[in-house]
């Protein structure tokens, strides 16, 4: 091959390498913008998750909806303490692993379970009970999703960022929750 059509060939192949990388970045792009972080992992305290469980009222027959699951710290009570039946909608690969192993080492697989993914797109239609601590645009995004898929009678507990368009039947002030921070949950009950 001659210095020529070896400079040929390369210029052919580069073209091909740039016209495939055109093609796949929106590809890359799409995937990423697919999942929106709805907010930080912050958790919950436990003194105050039992304060949420409580004030929605859960029970044995409950099914417990975390949105956004952190380690799992909800699902976990939800289950172990209250009874009932509860899932975790979580998108961080590391909190999802680290949830499943507390729910296997407490023996809690038949109650509890971490659902991998965008809680953007999950079915909640088997709730009875959703737990929320995200942030109040987050809130926005989720309430539309939630009204169209719970039944009436489902309650949902917010942690500290209201629903601006529901109005609570409840709201609880935690003014220290043992290392002096205060909390204010929200109760709603879906008309
Ligand atoms: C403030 S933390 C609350 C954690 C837990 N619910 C609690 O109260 O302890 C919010 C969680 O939502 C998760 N998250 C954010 N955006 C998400 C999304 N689109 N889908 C699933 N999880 C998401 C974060 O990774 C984080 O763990």
């Amino acid at each position: 091959m001659t210095w020529m059509h070896e400079r040929v060939w390369m210029v052919k192949l580069l073209g091909v390498w740039a016209v495939a990388g055109m093609l796949m970045a929106p590809c890359a792009l799409g995937q990423q913008a697919k999942t929106q972080k709805l907010a930080p992992y912050y958790p919950t305290p436990h003194s105050v998750v039992e304060k949420m469980l409580e004030m929605a009222e859960v029970k044995a027959s409950d099914t417990v909806y975390d949105l956004g699951s952190g380690d799992g710290r909800i699902v976990v009570a939800a289950a172990e303490k209250f009874g009932a039946t509860a899932v975790g909608v979580e998108f961080d690969e590391s909190l999802v692993t680290q949830s499943r192993m507390t729910i296997k080492r407490k023996g809690l697989e038949q109650k509890a379970r971490i659902i991998a993914g965008d809680m953007m797109v999950q079915d909640y239609s088997p709730a009875t009970v959703v737990t929320v601590y995200l942030l109040p645009t987050s809130n926005e995004k989720m309430l539309p999703i939630l009204q169209k898929q719970l039944k009436p009678g489902t309650r949902m507990v917010c942690h500290d960022f209201e629903f601006h368009q529901l109005t609570p039947v409840k709201t609880i002030n935690v003014e220290d929750d043992g290392e002096g921070r205060s909390h204010t949950l929200f109760l709603y009950v879906l008309k």
